[in-house]
């Protein structure tokens, strides 16, 4: 198959890990007689430094005329303790998600058994976890209207959400419910929030296409406790934009690092893949980047944009190899791993390409 594919690495860590990803697209198209085309193209804080806009018209232009995207991370510290900054490097990637009506954030917790370790939870609560979060993308706080008011004194954001917002995203987890063990918790503040209370509605009203699925509403704040205590008990997770933020990265800890997790947003066109960490600027450069996020990004971008099922296993076979062989970035290292284990970000690159052209 002929694929074209637009490498968005962005900022800090963007950068080494996506290279990384690259090379395995390289390597599933050698074996598998694939050909993979690709361009590039800015965001984020290497934009505005590019062409003063964090989200340029050509990089829009060049992701829709794309069969996917592979994406780096955002950011830069330089606007974190400037709350005055007009033009912050986060807007875009809210400004590809929006543009390319990226609806769906799909988030899937998977614990590689070797890394069992690696979590600060305890290895029985979470051996055999196993959860796809659905985080809904182009709605909620992160896109209502925001302001000041009263001389810059009182400043507010809006939380909202229109039935068909939650529709799209509710029947997508739905459909994966259904093909996993059918179970669906979807996570609300509705006792609460009257967006919620919308969002709870539209979820009810679904459920009634998919009687097999069995569904749950928990509150956010017991779905985050609930997710330590017991994670084996989630399948399917449903939820809005930033309660989907929060909680994937307090889930993050159930696969072992944050280094580990890998996400594809998918909406009506071109689908996005990317780590769900950040630009980490505190290694850039360091070389020392767990690539594996991105290396599993590319396993979902096969699988779910090109229907290259096989390629995705094999991709993801591949870090579970790996890891059996004992290697570890630094973050998913534990006390008992020996340092000639620990390895770089291009060289868990050379572990991972070793196996996929054996
Ligand atoms: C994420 C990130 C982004 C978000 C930031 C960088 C804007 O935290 O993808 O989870 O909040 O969506
Ligand atoms: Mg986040």
């Amino acid at each position: 198959m002929k694929k074209h594919i637009v490498v968005i690495a962005g900022d800090g860590i963007g950068q080494e890990v996506t290279a990384v990803g690259q090379q395995v697209l390289d390597a599933i198209a050698a074996k598998y007689n694939h050909e993979f085309t690709y361009d590039t193209a800015l965001i984020g804080h290497a934009a505005i430094e590019a062409t003063g806009n964090p989200i340029p018209e050509e990089t829009i232009t060049k992701s829709k005329a794309s069969d996917a995207i592979l994406f780096g991370a955002v950011g830069h510290p330089k606007y974190d303790n400037d709350p005055s900054a007009k033009v912050r490097p986060e807007q875009g990637l809210l400004g590809i998600r929006k543009a390319l009506g990226l609806y769906a954030n799909l988030r899937p917790i998977k614990l590689f058994d070797e890394l069992l370790s690696a979590s600060s939870i305890r290895p029985e609560i979470l051996k055999g976890a196993d959860i796809l979060f659905f985080r809904e993308l182009t709605g909620d706080v992160y896109f209502g209207e925001r302001g000041r008011k009263d001389e810059g004194n009182t400043a507010y954001d809006t939380m909202i959400y229109s039935r068909y917002e939650v529709e799209r995203i509710a029947i997508k987890a739905f459909d994966a419910a259904m093909t996993r063990r059918k179970k669906l918790c979807s996570v609300d503040k509705a006792n609460v929030l009257e967006s919620s209370r919308l969002w709870r509605e539209v979820i009810q009203e679904i459920a009634h296409r998919y009687p097999e699925v069995e569904v749950e509403h928990q509150f956010v704040d017991a779905a985050a406790m609930l997710l330590i205590k017991d994670p084996k008990r989630f399948d399917v997770v449903v939820t809005g934009n930033l309660f989907g933020d929060i909680l994937t990265d307090e889930a993050s800890q159930i696969a072992g690092s944050m280094g580990m997790l890998a996400s594809a947003s998918i909406g009506d066109t071109t689908g996005l893949y990317e780590p769900i960490h950040g630009s980490a600027h505190d290694i850039t450069g360091k070389g020392v980047a767990n690539p594996l996020a991105s290396v599993l990004s590319v396993a979902l971008m096969l699988d779910i944009s090109f229907g290259m099922k096989a390629e995705a296993d094999a991709v993801v076979n591949a870090v579970d190899s790996v890891l059996k062989a004992g290697f570890r970035t630094r973050d998913i290292a534990d006390p008992s791993t020996p340092a000639e284990k620990i390895l770089g970000t291009e060289q868990m690159g050379a572990q991972i390409l070793q196996r996929l052209n054996a």
